[in-house]
């Protein structure tokens, strides 16, 4: 088990900063290309936690390497290197930070992102419960009746939503997204959304993880529809353990579920700063990060 110490929790490179999402710091290379540091950050209900959870970063990462890999005969992809000595970094940057970013960062073309983020549903769960419960259907889709929660649905569906900017993203229906982006590229994701999720489902499952529901971003290079982002990571998507799997009831997750649970039990009202999270708390999470990873890649992260 890794240190505190082998954490990293933000990263200031002397390189052209970007952007610093929740969990990734982006710095731009060159015209054309994005360098892409996944760090141990971990945001429960939105907000940031101030420790950082041992191998995380290099969990998502090598995950993502892994479905692109699995997936690159369906679409095409951002991934140019994993590898720090392929990236064009300085020697200076090399030897100063090089060990920090091994593992955990990823070149990638820089893409134009469409404005939607394709979800695929393939439990009735979380929002898409709570609606169906409300309406019968899911963003549209109309669905059988008397479905239990968490249900799986016999076949996958496609529920886009807006990219928002600051704030919450807003589940729009198929025919909205068609307006922003356009009926054919709009039609072009749902296809390439619903093909990977079912290719990796179906992976997962015979790994005994079943995967939920899960986000996908596109975007447009050189006039190709690319795939973006990280790729059905426990970040993006809810992985669910198979042998723990009941109908009827919320199912425990392999990741977050220990934080939300500590922080659920706490007298915090969601709102930043987060508390500190106790060792123990820290330990089970970065151990369910890595057992994710080794079921579904059968190799133990290094
Ligand atoms: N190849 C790419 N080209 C252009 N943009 C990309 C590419 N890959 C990922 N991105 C963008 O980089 C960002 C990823 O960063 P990150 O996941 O940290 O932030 P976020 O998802 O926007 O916000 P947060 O994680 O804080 O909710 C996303 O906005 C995504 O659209
Ligand atoms: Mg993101």
């Amino acid at each position: 088990m890794l240190n505190a110490a082998d954490t990293v929790l933000k990263t200031e490179l002397p390189l052209p900063f970007v952007a610093r999402g929740k969990v990734r710091d982006i710095y731009q290379m060159g015209e054309d290309k994005l360098l892409i540091v996944t760090t141990d950050r971990l945001s429960a209900f939105d907000v940031v936690m101030p420790n950082p959870i041992p191998n995380k970063g290099k969990v998502l990462t090598q995950i993502s390497v892994f479905w692109l890999g699995l997936f690159s005969k369906i679409v095409p992809n951002h991934l140019i290197s994993t590898d720090i000595r392929q990236m064009d970094l300085s020697s200076e940057v090399l030897q100063k930070y090089g060990a920090m970013l091994e593992g955990r960062t990823m070149l990638v073309k820089k893409a134009k992102p469409f404005p939607v983020e394709c979800i695929v549903r393939g439990y009735v769960t979380g929002s898409g419960w709570k609606d169906y419960q409300k309406t019968g259907a899911i963003c549209g889709h109309v669905l059988p009746a008397n479905l239990k929660q968490c249900e799986k649905l016999v076949k996958p569906i496609f529920t886009p939503s807006t990219k928002a900017e600051v704030g919450h993203d807003e589940n729009i229906s198929r025919e909205q997204a068609a307006k922003m982006i356009g009926k054919d590229a709009a039609q072009k994701l749902e296809e390439l959304s619903i093909k990977i999720y079912q290719t990796g489902a179906d992976y997962a499952e015979a790994k005994g993880i079943l995967i939920a529901d899960t986000k996908f971003e596109f975007g447009v290079m050189n006039g190709e529809i690319i795939l973006i982002d990280e790729i059905m990571s426990p970040d993006s998507s809810r992985f669910w353990p198979k042998d723990k799997y009941e109908t009827g009831h919320d199912q425990p997750s392999f990741d977050k579920q220990i934080v939300r649970n500590y922080l659920s039990g706490l007298d915090w009202n969601k709102q930043p700063p987060a508390p500190e999270l106790p060792q123990h708390i820290v330990d089970q999470t970065s151990r369910a990060y890595c057992e994710a990873y080794e079921r579904l890649v059968g190799k133990v992260i290094g």
